[in-house]
């Protein structure tokens, strides 16, 4: 049965609002658990998977987490989940900006297909762009010292030998997180970003045409801490840090999580 919302003050997060973009799978599944469990007063899980978002929200448990359709490309959708959140439950506390996508092909620079990676802005800069913007506009009218976290990559800050418009792109949220958290300082308000490693999730595993185990055992070569292979709930833990009071003075930063990045 589900349980119902948590009035424990120890909880780092208790009676926090948050949305959780692309949180019906993967990172952003993970998180909004995370989140539940240290106590937010709702978690709204914004995807495009309409029927794994509402099993999510559900197994979560309906009183403290909901699932609304949002495309993050389409700003009135946007707008409509931000304004939706703070009509119902009267502000909004968390952004975790996360929804993102990966061309399907290997998108090296002499095979560039455009039309993949418009799409992939479309998503990966334009979404994450307009999500930390109406994020930011609801928390500035509402005078709540929130916080965003978008999610990067350890592309972010590095090329590699595929991927040019996913690469890119994460350069790009890094712009995004950065130019935000300073001009939103003065509200008070804290951005910051994820960066993880590779790690098998349902888009790596399609990408990759292997099973969760396999893909694991595949991101196994990308980090030289041994002992240990990156989860969503690693990436998870990093988020709740970021958006949790524990980081109070923390904003502009990319926190990576990538158990020191071995090139392969
Ligand atoms: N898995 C990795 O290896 C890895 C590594 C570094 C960064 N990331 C980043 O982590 C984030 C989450 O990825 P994941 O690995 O959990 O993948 P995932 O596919 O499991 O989850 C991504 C979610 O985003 C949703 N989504 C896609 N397009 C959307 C749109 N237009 N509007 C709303 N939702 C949309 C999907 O439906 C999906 O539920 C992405 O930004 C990804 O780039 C992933």
């Amino acid at each position: 049965m589900a349980e119902a919302p948590s009035t424990n003050t120890t909880l780092r997060l208790s009676g926090k609002v948050a949305i959780v973009t692309g949180g019906a799978s993967g990172i952003g599944e993970a998180t909004a658990r995370v989140f539940a469990n240290e106590g937010t007063r709702v978690v709204v899980i914004a995807d495009i998977q309409d029927e794994l978002g509402n099993q999510v929200a559900a197994s979560i448990g309906n009183q403290r987490c909901t699932y609304i359709h949002c495309d993050v490309t389409d700003e009135d959708q946007v707008k409509n989940l931000v304004q939706s959140t703070v009509n119902t439950y009267g502000q909004l506390d968390i952004m975790f900006s996360n929804a993102g996508i990966i061309s399907s092909t290997a998108q090296t620079i002499m095979e560039l297909d455009m039309s993949q990676l418009d799409r992939l802005f479309a998503v990966n800069v334009r979404g994450m762009s307009l999500c930390v913007k109406h994020a930011a506009r609801a928390m500035v009218e509402g005078h709540v010292r929130g916080s965003i976290v978008c999610t990067g990559s350890v592309g972010g800050s590095r090329g590699g030998s595929r991927s040019t418009d996913y690469t890119m792109s994460k350069h790009a949220v890094l712009g995004l997180m950065r130019a935000a958290s300073v001009q939103l300082a003065a509200h008070g308000i804290r951005v910051n970003s994820v960066s993880p490693n590779g790690l098998a999730t349902p888009l790596t595993c399609k990408l990759l045409g292997m099973s969760n185990e396999e893909a694991q055992e595949n991101y196994k070569n990308y980090a030289r801490l041994e002992g240990v292979v990156l989860t969503p709930k690693h990436v998870a833990d990093a988020v709740l840090f970021l958006v949790s009071n524990q980081a109070e003075f923390v904003t502009g930063l990319d926190l990576i999580v990538d158990g020191g990045f071995a090139k392969v």
